[in-house]
């Protein structure tokens, strides 16, 4: 499994020869539209955590390029059906075996309005149980006793937590999620894009090591195999 970190919730994993991109939010991230051109991304799948138009601005670009199906929440689904996209809507605690492994749409407390205010459902967060390796992609969450429950099915080999605060968990409380989840191998994801969620990274990489935790920041474009 290859993820690739494209900015904010921005992830492309390549695994057994599929390509899903998470949250596709380029042209409007100011740290990544002069770096990436979301043309230039693959996708067989587009999964989107949540309605906010930092997770789903360029999702309708990159489904009219490549025809991927979106998968999503009921209602963010239903949303991008009606404008002719395919889709596969979930809802929270289902499962799918797709031909890239095994997607649960998880808890996540956020919100999920669409940018003109109408209904994107409740927010999610993913686990992918891939062919040889196993992730959680949170979404945009507050810490939550739920995350304990992701542990109780699937043993994890990464987490992908936010970790800019404001919106989301900050560092302290995503150190506490990856113990809930029982991965200590994070990948920090949802810093630095606004004013809000800026984050001093070495702070953030040592109060991870001091708990003994290993919290990876990616540039953009770089990936890690795992
Ligand atoms: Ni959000
Ligand atoms: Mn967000």
């Amino acid at each position: 499994m290859k993820i690739t970190f494209y900015g904010q919730n921005t992830l492309a994993i390549e695994v057994s020869g599929k390509y899903i991109v998470i949250d596709p939010f380029i042209s409007g991230n100011p740290l990544s539209k002069d770096k990436v051109d979301v043309n230039s991304l693959k996708a067989d799948y587009i999964l989107l955590t949540h309605a906010h138009e930092d997770h789903i601005l360029d999702a309708e670009t990159l489904a009219k390029n490549t025809n991927a199906t979106i998968v999503s929440n009921y209602e963010i689904a239903m949303h991008f059906q009606d404008k002719g996209f395919n889709v596969h809507p979930m809802n929270h605690g289902g499962n799918w075996k797709f031909d890239f492994g095994n997607v649960k749409y998880v808890n996540a407390i956020h919100t999920s309005s669409f940018p003109d205010g109408s209904n994107g459902g409740q927010p999610g967060g993913f686990v992918i149980e891939g062919e040889h390796k196993n992730i959680y992609i949170a979404g945009d969450t507050a810490l939550t006793m739920d995350m304990k429950l992701i542990p109780m099915i699937t043993k994890l080999d990464l987490a992908i937590l936010p970790i800019g605060d404001n919106f989301t968990m900050g560092i302290e409380d995503a150190i506490i999620a990856s113990d809930f989840v029982e991965c200590d191998k994070v990948l920090g994801v949802h810093y630095d894009t606004f004013g809000y969620i800026e984050i001093d990274h070495e702070v953030a990489k040592k109060k991870f090591y001091d708990a003994g935790k290993d919290l990876m920041l990616l540039e953009i474009g770089e990936s890690i195999e795992l």
